[in-house]
């Protein structure tokens, strides 16, 4: 299936039909939506085989086969168990075995051993995918409208929740292949189907340097509001003060990381937190991940096979830590993440998303003159969605009045409110149907396997 076919009706529209339709096309809507997703998992994983799909290179990956049955696990906890009178597992046993870290919805294996369960195989996880969608199929096409009414924003969460997979099952196979020396290739060349992908990716040219755009300070609401899906970290909405400040027009370059690079950057503690020292210093960061010294230039580890660092694209596999040392070296700070969002009111939601099939970010130069030409509000402002996670400064915490749910649901956003920061855009492994101006991503600050990267911001001269 083609990717780009994964586009999404929006949820606004979607809930505005369930009210004009009588509960076989409102069943049909939600199983077309529900069947794109899953299929969009199958597509992701064409390429791959059983071998590729059990390894876990480090505590933070989950093997591909892994994520199939997890995102699987979801639908039937939180749907199948609840809504199906007398259901029974066929092997209850997976309820320990793909349970991630939901304490209410019982026990759970070890998620840094996860690359040890030889069994079930492959094949029997791609079966358990399909059971439970045919029970999926037969909930939904039995249901009235009241019982409509109980699934869908759990069956509409468990969407999201698999695009969120979809991502990490992508950047989690990017570390695997890694750490093989014959750096498998998970996608061939650049983008195939995407015409927008494709003038992207036509003139990767140098940019200019970058300039701030400024904004007035002002008091903003900030968060989510509306009848459209959101995770509850997203709300509740609510006013923020947010002084003067000046935003980079587009992300830091490869080319320009790589001054930082040369200018001793990582050898020089004065533009480092303590922790990223720290942490410089124990793990022997020179460069970003997957980049190595090649007979005197850089080349990187891509989706794509080994190959010379662009140095028109965004940097990409970035910490915090090197976010912030860059943004001190250059003499500029990390937006906090509302500044970030007052940002993105007036761009575009689009950009380089997984369906253009790059899996990597795009040049710079050429994204830059694809998303001007379709930003009429704002063409100050560019790839602020799409191709790199951009690291803010903000500490994940909850926004006033946030309690998060009681139940197992409950643990989805809240209970992970604790020493990591916000990143905001979306990727290139990011659906677009799953990115909204107000989605906070969160990641502790030392990891770098996700698409994250840098743009800078700085405060009135
Ligand atoms: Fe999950």
């Amino acid at each position: 299936m083609s990717l780009a076919s994964a586009e999404a009706e929006t949820e606004t529209v979607a809930a505005e039909r369930s009210h004009l339709h009588s509960s076989p096309a409102r069943a049909e809507r939600l199983l077309a939506r529900f069947h794109q997703v899953r299929n969009f998992t199958d597509a992701l994983c064409a390429g791959l085989e059983p071998e590729d799909c059990v390894v876990q290179s480090m505590p933070d990956v989950s093997p591909t086969k892994w994520h199939l049955a997890h995102t699987t696990w979801f639908f039937e906890t939180f749907i199948l168990k609840k809504f199906v009178p007398g259901y029974r597992s066929e092997i209850p046993e997976y309820a320990y075995l793909f349970n991630s870290y939901y304490n209410a919805a019982g026990d759970m294996h070890r998620r840094d051993l996860r690359g040890l369960i030889s069994r079930p195989t492959v094949r029997e996880a791609q079966r358990y995918r399909a059971s439970i969608d045919s029970h999926i199929d037969t909930l939904l096409s039995n249901a009235d409208e009241n019982l409509l009414d109980e699934i869908e924003p759990i069956l509409v969460l468990g969407r999201h929740h698999e695009q969120q997979h979809q991502e990490l099952l992508i950047t989690d196979i990017k570390h695997v292949f890694a750490q093989n020396p014959l750096y498998p290739v998970f996608r061939a060349g650049r983008a195939r189907h995407s015409v927008r992908a494709e003038e992207r990716t036509a003139t990767p040219t140098r940019r200019g340097p970058y300039r701030f755009v400024d904004f007035e300070g002002a008091t903003v609401a900030i968060g989510h509001e509306g009848r459209g899906f959101a995770y509850d970290n997203e709300g509740p909405r609510h006013q923020a003060l947010i002084p003067a400040f000046s935003l980079a027009s587009r992300p830091v370059t490869n080319g320009e990381y790589i001054a930082f690079i040369e200018g001793n950057g990582y050898r020089r503690p004065e533009f480092w937190l303590s922790l990223g020292w720290i942490t410089v210093n124990e793990q022997r960061w020179q460069a970003p991940l997957y980049w190595i010294k090649h007979n005197g230039a850089w080349w990187h580890f891509t989706l794509s096979g080994f190959r010379p660092v662009d140095e028109s694209e965004p940097v990409t596999h970035v910490s915090y830590f090197e976010a912030d040392a860059y943004a001190n070296w250059a003499g500029a700070r990390l937006p906090t993440e509302f500044e970030w969002e007052r940002a993105a009111l007036d761009c575009p939601i689009d950009g380089n998303f997984v369906e253009d099939e790059l899996f990597h970010p795009a040049p710079t130069a050429a994204a830059s003159a694809v998303s001007a030409e379709k930003t009429a509000q704002n063409e100050d402002l560019h790839q602020m969605f799409g191709d790199i996670w951009e690291w803010t400064r903000s500490a994940y915490s909850p926004y006033p009045s946030y309690r998060a749910a009681p139940g197992a649901l409950g643990e989805y956003n809240g209970k992970f409110m604790c020493n990591q920061y916000v990143l905001r855009g979306g990727s290139c492994a990011t659906s677009r149907s799953h990115i909204r101006r107000t989605y906070r991503n969160f990641f502790q600050p030392e990891k770098r396997w996700q698409f994250t990267g840098i743009r800078l911001a700085r405060d009135p001269a």
